[in-house]
């Protein structure tokens, strides 16, 4: 499970959990609304992997065959398409390590055709993966790949023509929200600018960020593409899949690459990623005679590779674990769960959920929840689906801390490590509660906002707390989970508040 990624699944010995506060295992004691980032594996998900591991290795001296590898990995592929519910456009689908292993993928395949200078122009770039601006530029975003080979992050991976990197913040210098109209406005100047200087644009859309923001708007791209015709490739950051099914139908339909991962809304294991195409691009490249960067066979096996990439590879090392396949794996079992609840009844647990997180926040009046412009043009702008599309499922607030307006993000970076950590025996839980010291309380990394603002913290509702409300024997769904999940979160808040008095105290 820690296999077949970067440094970010290596798990540190003494306390268990990767850099992302993860276990490899299920970590039932934990209380957990980390999905906006991480979340250890369910129970579920890690007998899900079990039975695949176990059917690939009934004899524990044999060696997979390559061609059954290949099938697993074509399986699953499907098997995702069919669960999304856009198997009938028929994507392509390239299943990754990770989300941004897929925004490099993405970026040597539009890449790689192409005969201009490129420039990827990323909108919500403060609120992306640390390693975007790595990954859309063609560079090692890590010192180990995909498939174990170190390497030196930062440098260009071997085969990627240079691609220049433009970066559009969602806040200011001011570490001010821009509001929607403003980032369709700088984003239109960057694509126009750089189209006019001859430069093909990767235009990185953001649907959902880190704080549950999307920009810029469809009408936007609409125009540029209709200004700039194939100038212009738009890749749909959709790491967090916190969006509807419509929605991501409605991207491929309009021919943009779609990013997604199992791991984050659906709590699939850290981490999972694939980047999804639209079928004219597959046509297009189960016939071209392009060649993808020789430097991906640091990043892909061969047996990952979908045959419509197959004429376009340079050479693939033979797969050395499968490690993303088992992850996958969890994470579609997490998805095949989420989706058996009827859709008008996750709507309601959903809101149900939504509406007890608010109540539980008003109740700790240091935790201020932060709203952003373009947060709300997410939940309009798209507008096609419902359910993830139309309602916010990261809550991303701040921590007031007396004498500082808010914990400054060192402070706040603290706090979220002691958090998610049993502190019976730390001077920090001598005088907590004893079920507030014992209990280890998993959420996502803290935002730095820049600008004196501090840090969002953030507390998500992932898939793992609807499906939960789902009897699998009888298939009755009783909210009466969601009360459960909520007394967790309120020893989540409560721990926050008490560390977050004590670290303001030793400021
Ligand atoms: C919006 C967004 N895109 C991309 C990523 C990168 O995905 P991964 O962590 O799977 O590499 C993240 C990570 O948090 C993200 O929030």
């Amino acid at each position: 499970m820690t296999l077949g990624g970067d440094a970010r699944l290596i798990v540190d010995p003494e306390s268990g959990l990767n850099r992302y506060g993860c276990s490899p295992m299920p970590r039932d004691e934990a209380f957990s609304f980390a999905s906006s980032t991480a979340t250890s594996i369910s129970r579920h998900g890690y007998e899900a992997a079990c039975r695949l591991h176990d059917c690939l290795f009934q004899d524990e001296t044999e060696r997979i065959a390559e061609d059954r590898l290949h099938d697993v990995t074509s399986h699953l592929a499907s098997t995702l398409t069919r669960t999304l519910q856009i198997d009938t456009r028929k994507p392509g689908v390239l299943l990754s390590a990770s989300g941004t292993d897929s925004q490099m993928h993405a970026t040597a395949i539009v890449a790689c055709s192409e005969r201009s200078p490129l420039v990827s122009v990323v909108c919500g770039s403060d609120e992306t993966g640390s390693g975007t601006p790595y990954s859309v530029t063609g560079r090692h975003f890590d010192g180990v790949t995909a498939v174990g080979h170190i390497v030196e992050k930062g440098t260009r991976i071997q085969g990627f023509p240079e691609i220049q990197y433009l970066g559009v913040p969602f806040r200011d210098d001011r570490g001010r929200n821009k509001s929607p109209e403003e980032l369709d406005q700088e984003v239109r100047q960057a694509v126009a600018h750089s189209v006019h200087r001859g430069y093909v644009v990767l235009l990185h859309l953001m649907d959902q960020s880190k704080l549950g923001c999307m920009a810029p708007s469809l009408n936007l791209v609409d125009e540029l593409r209709q200004r700039f015709g194939d100038a212009v490739q738009v890749i749909v950051d959709a790491c967090q899949l916190r969006l509807d099914m419509e929605d991501l139908a409605t991207h491929l339909d309009r021919n943009h690459i779609v990013l997604i991962t199992g791991s984050k809304f659906f709590t699939g294991p850290p981490f999972s990623g694939a980047s999804l195409y639209p079928s004219s691009m597959v046509e297009r490249w189960s016939r071209t005679n392009h060649r993808l960067p020789s430097g991906l066979s640091n990043y892909l096996d061969r047996c990952t590779l979908p045959d419509w990439l197959a004429r376009a590879t340079p050479p693939l090392p033979a797969p050395a674990d499968i490690g993303m396949r088992l992850r996958w794996t969890a994470a579609l079992e997490e998805m095949s769960r989420y989706f058996a609840i009827p859709r008008s009844e996750r709507i309601r647990l959903l809101d149900d959920f939504g509406l007890r997180i608010k109540r539980i926040l008003d109740e700790y009046p240091e935790l201020q929840p932060i709203q952003s412009p373009h947060q709300r043009s997410a939940i309009n702008n798209n507008g096609q689906g419902p359910e993830l599309s139309s309602r916010p499922t990261l809550i991303p607030f701040r921590i007031a801390a007396p004498g500082h307006d808010t914990l400054p993000p060192e402070q706040a970076g603290a706090l979220y490590q002691l958090l998610n950590q049993e502190l019976t025996q730390h001077s920090m839980g001598r005088h907590m509660p004893h079920d507030l010291s014992s209990r280890a309380c998993h959420i996502g990394q803290p935002v730095p906002l820049g600008n004196g603002l501090g840090a969002a913290m953030r507390i998500s509702i992932g898939a793992r707390i609807i499906a939960g409300c789902r009897d699998p024997e009888t298939s009755i769904v009783d909210s009466g989970f969601l009360k459960v999940e909520e007394e967790k979160l309120r020893t989540v808040c409560s721990k926050i508040q008490f560390l977050a008095r004590a670290i303001t105290r030793s400021i």
